[in-house]
């Protein structure tokens, strides 16, 4: 196989961390509006009320909702053939469960599409990236509440029909793997995923297990509903995922880095293989937790298999073996890889991970693979010419590029796109800080909210644009 000319080079982004018009065309409140910024290595704060001092960066973002057009015409000029974008459902359905849509923000995505299309980008459209109306959670209990299904399912199926003959790739949900992050240290995972904070959860396996289930069959039944409306429509789901290293060659440890990296495996299993895997059910079962699969949900799963399979890689982790309770915690976290450097965020930089990965993945389920993000998250400065030269970042996503290159021209790996993870800076999912800057376009803007807005080229936008020219063939080792 070979990088060939429909290879879809291009960037992702999310928006909650880059819309900001949060007052705008009758939006409601999703999950991230009531988070703030986390002080450099602080976890955010996550609110129930909004609070009068506090700074909640999602209500900025970078003004993408006013300067979507300034903003696609760089990406444009860099040669972008695709672009990921995302739906805020409070945008849509602004508590979640109205019977009509909200028409503005119907007509916002469709500019937004329009503009993309004008210029030749294909248009990616995840449906949940972080972005659930806070309504659902706290009327309905989120997605514990099978009746939340039926929600997402009217919001799919209204995109499905708003955006029908200009979408072709659709995601259904963005890292839903991270619901149960097994660590009592950060709130954040479960709550970006499903509004709900991990600490405050009770019956924890339980809900979780619960959870995991119905936003799994959610996106089965999306699958099959986007195939319903328009049968040119391809579908995918993407999943965080990082390969787990064993901290050496114990075979218990082994055993132990194995058991970690699948944990996260179960619900692509379940979208790829036709059915909730036995095993799961099982292991469930033998915790006291029954999971109640109706006919139904089976012909949901049988008939909702993936199109493609997104992936997002940052980083790889190191397990340690920690007693027969289970290991430390991989996401995030974990062990120090002494062969590898660490981002001033911590996150490990393992390029040939990303190669593991894609071949892993595509052995396991022979389905074309797009990456769907991949980036560093480092602080840029601001030279007094105005330029910032961060060669740190090409040096980045060069070796991963190479990588990928190896994994579809070597291994034979079917990947299909690849999607820089933050191709403008935008609000860290994470931290709420600006400060953890992606983009290949700088925009003024700090942590507390100061700046012009202003976007300008750092030195990566003409070396991005180099590489999509020459589909990567200009990089070397
Ligand atoms: C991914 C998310 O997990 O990581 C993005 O899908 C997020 O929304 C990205 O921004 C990078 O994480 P962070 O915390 O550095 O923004």
């Amino acid at each position: 196989m070979k990088m060939d000319s429909k290879f879809l080079w291009g960037g992702s982004i999310a928006a909650h961390q880059c819309e900001g018009a949060v007052n705008e065309g009758n939006k409601g409140t999703g999950i991230m509006d009531l988070v703030t910024v986390g002080a450099y290595g602080q976890p955010r704060e996550i609110h129930e009320t909004f609070q009068k001092d506090s700074r909640y960066p999602s209500h900025q973002g970078i003004d993408f909702y006013h300067r979507y057009k300034e903003d696609i015409a760089l990406f444009a000029e860099m040669g972008f053939k695709a672009l990921r974008i995302s739906i805020d459902w409070s945008r849509i359905f602004p508590k979640g469960d109205e019977k009509v849509p909200n028409q503005a923000g119907l007509d916002f995505y469709n500019d937004v599409v329009d503009e993309l299309l004008k210029h030749n980008i294909e248009p990616i459209v995840t449906l949940y990236h972080f972005e659930m109306p806070i309504h659902l959670v706290t009327e309905y209990g989120s997605w514990k509440n099978r009746q939340v299904i039926d929600f997402y399912l009217k919001f799919c199926e209204t995109m499905f029909r708003s955006l029908k003959g200009k979408v072709t790739y659709w995601v259904t949900f963005n890292e839903m793997n991270h619901i149960d992050p097994q660590t009592e240290a950060s709130d954040i995972f479960t709550y970006i995923i499903a509004g709900l904070k991990y600490s405050e959860i009770e019956n924890k396996k339980e809900t979780l297990a619960l959870i995991g289930y119905h936003m799994t069959l959610a996106s089965c039944l999306a699958v099959n509903l986007a195939r319903e409306i328009d049968p040119k429509n391809k579908v995918g789901c993407v999943f965080g995922i990082e390969p787990v290293y064993p901290v050496d060659c114990n075979p218990q440890n082994v055993l132990n880095a194995f058991q970690q990296m699948d944990r996260d495996f179960y619900q692509i299993d379940a979208m790829c293989n036709g059915e909730f895997p036995k095993y799961k059910m099982k292991e469930y079962q033998a915790i006291g937790i029954e999971l109640e699969i109706s006919e139904a949900d089976q012909q949901a799963f049988k008939n909702g298999k993936l199109d493609f399979i997104g992936m997002n890689y940052y980083a790889s982790s190191v397990a340690e073996y920690e007693g027969a309770e289970g290991g430390a915690s991989a996401l995030f976290g974990g062990l120090q890889n002494p062969f590898l450097k660490v981002s001033k965020w911590g996150w490990s930089i393992d390029p040939i991970g990303i190669r593991y990965l894609l071949n892993y993945t595509y052995r396991k389920y022979g389905l074309p693979i797009m990456i769907t993000e991949n980036g560093l998250g480092a602080v840029d400065v601001v030279e007094e010419d105005g330029q910032i030269h961060d060669e740190y970042r090409i040096e980045y996503l060069k070796n991963h590029i190479l990588e990928i290159k190896k994994a579809i021209e070597i291994d034979q790996v079917d990947c299909i796109g690849y999607l820089m993870w933050g191709p403008i800076d935008l609000v860290s999912a994470t931290t709420g800080q600006m400060s953890k800057r992606y983009g290949f376009i700088h925009v003024d803007l700090d942590d507390e909210g100061e700046g012009t807005l202003a976007r300008s080229r750092k030195d990566s936008f003409e070396w991005y644009k180099q590489t999509i020219k020459d589909n990567a063939e200009n990089l070397v080792d």
